[in-house]
C-alpha cells in the first residue's frame, strides 16, 4: 500500500468514527415518548387541585396579566433564568393554545421526563427533575384537575435562548447525569404526617430546587439536601432549611405553619424574596393539615 492509499484509509476510518459519534449523540439527545401505559386510575380533580397548588405552577404559568394565585395558568408571563428568558406555556384546556389537545400519557412525559408531545427535552427550569418523584396517579389527578380549568387562550413564545435546538440536546445529555430514577419512598420508620409532608416538599413542592445546593453541573448535591446555597436564578441566597428550630428561626410546629400559611403578613421575615413569597403564597391554598405535614417534615432536618 502506497503511503497516499494508507493516508485515505486512515481519513476514511476516522470521519467514519466521527460520523458514528454525531449520530450516536444525535440518537443519545433525542427525546422520545415513552409510549408506556397508564395504570387504571380513577382521577379525582379535587385531590389534584390541592397538587397543582403544592407544585406552584400558578408561580411560573401565570398570565402576562397576573391574577394571582387563584388566576389561571393561562402562561405568557417572562420567566427569567441564567440561560434566557422562558415564557411557560397555557396549562389552560384551550385546545390551540394551551394543553386541550394533549393526551394523559403527554402530560405525564412532561412532567416526569421533560419531554415534549414533539420530541424535545425541556428546559429543568421547568421543575420536572422533582415532579417525576410524584406517582403516576397523583399526575393523573392533577390532569384531570387541569381539565376543569376554563379554556383560555393566550400567546405561545418560544423562550429566548441562543442556539434553542442545540441546547436542547444539551438538556439531553444534562438529563442523563441528573435524573434519579427513584420515586417518592415511604419512610415506614415515620408516621402518616410527615411521610406526606416529606412528599410534598420533596414531589410537587420542588422545595430542593432552590434550597438545595447545586454542583458544578448544576445537578443538586443529595448530599446537603436542603443546605441553601447560590439562588439558582442567581438572585442572591437561598436560606438553609436545616435545624430550624435549634437556630430559632420557629419556636415550634404551630409556628412554622403558621409562617408557611401567612408568611411576612404575621410578621414573619425571610419568606418574600427570591421567589418564595409566590411559594408561600401557593402554600397558603392547602389544606391546613398538608401545610403541618410539611412544618412537621422541615422541623426534622438537621
Ligand atoms: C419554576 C417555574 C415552573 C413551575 C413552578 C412550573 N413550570 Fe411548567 N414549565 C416551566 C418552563 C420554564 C417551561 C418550558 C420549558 C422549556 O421550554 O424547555 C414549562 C413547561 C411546562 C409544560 C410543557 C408545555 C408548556 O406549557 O410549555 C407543562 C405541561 C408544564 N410546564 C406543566 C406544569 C405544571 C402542571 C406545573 C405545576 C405542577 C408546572 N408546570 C410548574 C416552568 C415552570
Ligand atoms: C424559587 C426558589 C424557592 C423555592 C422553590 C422554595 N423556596 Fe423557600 N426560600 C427561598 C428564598 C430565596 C428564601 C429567602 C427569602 C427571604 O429572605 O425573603 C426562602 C425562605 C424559606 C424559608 C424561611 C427560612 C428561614 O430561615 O426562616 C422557609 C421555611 C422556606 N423557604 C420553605 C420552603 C418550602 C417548604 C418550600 C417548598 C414548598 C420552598 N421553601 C421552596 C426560595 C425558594
Amino acid at each position: 500500500m502506497t503511503r497516499a492509499k494508507r493516508a485515505w484509509r486512515i481519513a476514511a476510518v476516522l470521519s467514519g468514527a466521527a460520523a458514528a459519534a454525531v449520530v450516536g449523540l444525535l440518537v443519545l439527545t433525542t427525546a422520545r415518548p415513552s409510549g408506556r401505559a397508564l395504570p387504571e386510575h380513577l382521577a379525582d380533580p379535587v385531590r389534584g387541585e390541592v397538587l397543582y397548588h403544592a407544585g406552584g405552577c400558578i408561580s411560573c404559568h401565570k398570565a402576562s396579566t397576573t391574577a394571582g394565585v387563584a388566576g389561571p395558568p393561562s402562561g405568557g408571563a417572562p420567566f427569567a433564568t441564567p440561560v434566557g428568558t422562558f415564557w411557560p406555556g397555557n396549562l389552560t384546556p384551550d385546545p390551540g393554545t394551551g394543553l386541550g389537545g394533549w393526551t394523559a400519557e403527554q402530560f405525564v412525559d412532561a412532567m416526569t421526563r421533560g419531554v415534549s408531545p414533539d420530541g424535545r427535552h425541556y428546559f429543568p427550569a421547568f421543575p420536572y427533575p422533582s415532579y417525576r418523584a410524584m406517582p403516576v396517579e397523583d399526575l393523573l389527578d392533577l390532569w384531570a384537575y387541569l381539565g376543569t380549568l376554563d379554556p383560555v387562550s393566550s400567546s405561545v413564545r418560544a423562550p429566548d435562548i441562543p442556539m434553542l435546538g442545540l441546547a436542547r440536546r444539551g438538556v439531553g445529555l444534562w438529563k442523563m447525569a441528573a435524573l434519579d430514577g427513584s420515586g417518592f419512598r415511604t419512610d415506614p420508620n415515620r408516621g402518616a404526617s410527615w411521610n406526606r409532608g416529606a412528599y410534598l416538599a420533596n414531589g410537587p413542592g420542588h422545595c430542593g430546587e432552590c434550597h438545595t445546593p447545586r454542583n458544578a453541573l448544576m445537578i443538586p448535591d443529595r448530599e446537603r439536601s436542603f443546605a441553601g446555597g447560590p439562588h439558582p436564578r442567581g438572585e442572591g441566597e437561598v436560606p438553609s432549611l436545616l435545624a430550624l428550630a435549634a437556630r430559632g428561626r420557629y419556636s415550634d410546629l404551630g409556628d412554622l405553619t403558621l409562617a408557611l400559611q401567612f408568611g411576612e403578613t404575621l410578621g414573619y421575615d425571610k419568606l418574600s424574596s427570591g421567589g418564595m413569597a409566590d411559594v408561600q403564597q401557593n402554600l397558603a391554598m392547602l389544606p391546613e393539615d398538608d401545610v403541618r405535614a410539611i412544618a412537621e417534615y422541615l422541623l426534622s432536618l438537621e
